[in-house]
Parts: structure tokens; C-alpha cells; sequence
């Protein structure tokens, strides 16, 4: 026992190719990219980092959601994913940061430095960690590095952001 190798032996079984089957796209189901697959594209693989590592947690029904925070892969709202969205908490947490995500500006992303962070307070994901992932960090740092369009987030988008979030908030518990 033990002496072989454990995927070798799943896969003489048929187990491992009866599960790569039913998740693949001709099966039906659909794929999100690689993290790690430098030949997707940024914007693909950081959602992709997103939806596996913090998506369970931040989505509309999610144990996050009072954050107004959503981060699986269906979501497609800018404010829903952070930019330019001010937390619903101030102060520990925030590394005195003003938006969740500042786009071109990975510094000034409360995202960031919750990725970064050690404090059990302040590390996301809250549970399950206790080193930083590197290459994560580095993935959603370029991310909001490299986003198209003009840098930074105005002081009205902060306030507009602040309405949708809490109407969205609202139109969640209406609902
Ligand atoms: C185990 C559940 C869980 C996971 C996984 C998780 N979070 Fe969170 N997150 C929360 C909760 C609960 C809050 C609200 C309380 C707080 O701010 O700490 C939150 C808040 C946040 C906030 C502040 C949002 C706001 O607008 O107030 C950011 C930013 C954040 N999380 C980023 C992330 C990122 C990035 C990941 C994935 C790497 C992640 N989280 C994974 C539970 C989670």
C-alpha cells in the first residue's frame, strides 16, 4: 500500500478522466482560465484567482456580502468588484486606504493590502492562511496596475459608489 503512485492509480481506475470529463467545456460545463496560465489574459486569470480564492465568501449570497464586495466570476458590476468602492468598515482593515480597488493604482487598493497583510484582522481571506501568497499578490497587483483607461478614483465616484453599494445592500435584503 502506498508504494504507488496515487493519480497513476485513479487514473488506470478511469476516475481521474471521468472527472476532468464532466468539467470540461464540451461536457457542458464551462472553465475558468488557469491563475497561472501566462498565455490567458491578465484580466482572465486575476478573475480567475478571484472567483477560486475569495469568490465563495464575496458574492451576492455570500457570508461577505455585507461588504457589498463581490468577487466570483459571474460578477460584472466595477463597484460590486471594488473599484472605486469605499469599504464598509474604516480603520483597521483598510490600511488607511480610501477605495477597495484604485485602478492603475495597486498601492492605494485596499484589496492589496489585505492580500498582504498578516494580521488575522486584516488578511484576506480571513481564514485558512498564514503565509502570502506571492504570486497571487503579484497577479492582482498587475492587474489593477496595468487596467485600461485613466488611473485613480474621483471623490464622486467615491460618494456614487458608496449609494450603488448600499442600494445593492438594500435591493439583497428586499429580495
Ligand atoms: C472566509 C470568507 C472570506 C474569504 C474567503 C475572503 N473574504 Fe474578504 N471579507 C470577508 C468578510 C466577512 C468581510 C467583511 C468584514 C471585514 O472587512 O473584515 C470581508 C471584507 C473584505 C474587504 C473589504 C471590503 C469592503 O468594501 O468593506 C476586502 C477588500 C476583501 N474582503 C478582500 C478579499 C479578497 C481579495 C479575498 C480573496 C483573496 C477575500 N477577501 C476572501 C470574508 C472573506
Amino acid at each position: 500500500m502506498g508504494q504507488k503512485n496515487q493519480l497513476t492509480h485513479l487514473e488506470h481506475l478511469g476516475l481521474l478522466d471521468a472527472a476532468a470529463r464532466a468539467g470540461s467545456a464540451s461536457s457542458g460545463g464551462s472553465r475558468a482560465a488557469l491563475w497561472g496560465d501566462e498565455l490567458a489574459t491578465l484580466e482572465a486569470r486575476a478573475r480567475a484567482y478571484l472567483d477560486i480564492n475569495c469568490g465563495h465568501c464575496h458574492n451576492r449570497q455570500g457570508p461577505a456580502d455585507t461588504s457589498g464586495l463581490a468577487l466570483d466570476a459571474a460578477e460584472t458590476s466595477p463597484i460590486a468588484l471594488g473599484v472605486c468602492k469605499s469599504p464598509v468598515a474604516a480603520g483597521r482593515g483598510t490600511g488607511n486606504k480610501k477605495f477597495d480597488l484604485v485602478h492603475g493604482r495597486p498601492d492605494e487598493s485596499i484589496m492589496v493590502y489585505r492580500l498582504a497583510a498578516h494580521d488575522p484582522g486584516e488578511m484576506m481571506p480571513e481564514l485558512g492562511r498564514s503565509l502570502v501568497h506571492r504570486e497571487g499578490l503579484e497577479l492582482i497587483r498587475r492587474w489593477i496596475a496595468e487596467w485600461p483607461g485613466a488611473p485613480g478614483c474621483a471623490q464622486e465616484a467615491s460618494n456614487s459608489a458608496r449609494q450603488s453599494a448600499s442600494s445593492a445592500r438594500l435591493s439583497r435584503s428586499q429580495g
